[in-house]
């Protein structure tokens, strides 16, 4: 569009465990659908510790890592693929900081302030580029791709 924004972006939203557990999926896509999000796919994701350590594969160096592996497998997930017109950037908007802690006080309208705890226990998760939002939507929905559908293969 005129001012370099995608129309129909796509991002990967997650619900986490510790979202699922608390009960905060409506609440969570009350959010969405009244930000103008279209969720175009969803589904619920038992993760085990070979696709939660892939899907965060880039932050395999880093001291939480097995800490963060062993929690995104702690129970399911959600995962939605949000559209809309800078659904990247929006989305991560929403969610606030990856500190929830911090959310609380800097950001107190935001999902994570609502829902989570610490920089774990953080809620949601959401894509952080439109590189990432490829790479993490065709980890999920082996479907969609950019340019749309392409094959049904629902599962992991
Ligand atoms: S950092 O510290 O800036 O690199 O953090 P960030 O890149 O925002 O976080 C990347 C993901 O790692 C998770 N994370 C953690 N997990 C467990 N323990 C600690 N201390 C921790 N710090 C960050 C964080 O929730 C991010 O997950 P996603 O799903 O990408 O938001």
């Amino acid at each position: 569009s005129s001012n370099g924004s995608i129309l129909n972006e796509k991002t990967l939203a997650m619900i986490k465990p510790d979202g699922l557990f608390g009960n905060y999926t409506d609440r969570i896509k009350n959010v969405i659908l009244e930000s103008g999000f279209i969720i175009f796919k969803e589904k619920v994701v038992q993760l085990d510790e070979d696709s939660a350590a892939n899907f965060y594969a880039e932050h395999s160096t880093r001291s939480f890592f097995s800490s963060l592996v062993k929690y995104m497998m702690s129970g399911p997930v959600l995962v939605m693929v949000l559209e809309k017109e800078n659904a990247v950037t929006d989305w991560r908007t929403l969610i606030g900081p990856t500190d929830a802690r911090k959310a609380k006080i800097s950001h107190p309208h935001s999902i994570r302030a609502l829902c989570g705890l610490d920089s774990e226990k953080n809620c949601v998760h959401g894509s952080d580029s439109t590189q990432s939002a490829e790479r993490e939507i065709s980890f999920f929905f082996k479907e969609v791709s950019a340019g749309g559908v392409v094959t049904e293969h629902d599962e992991l």
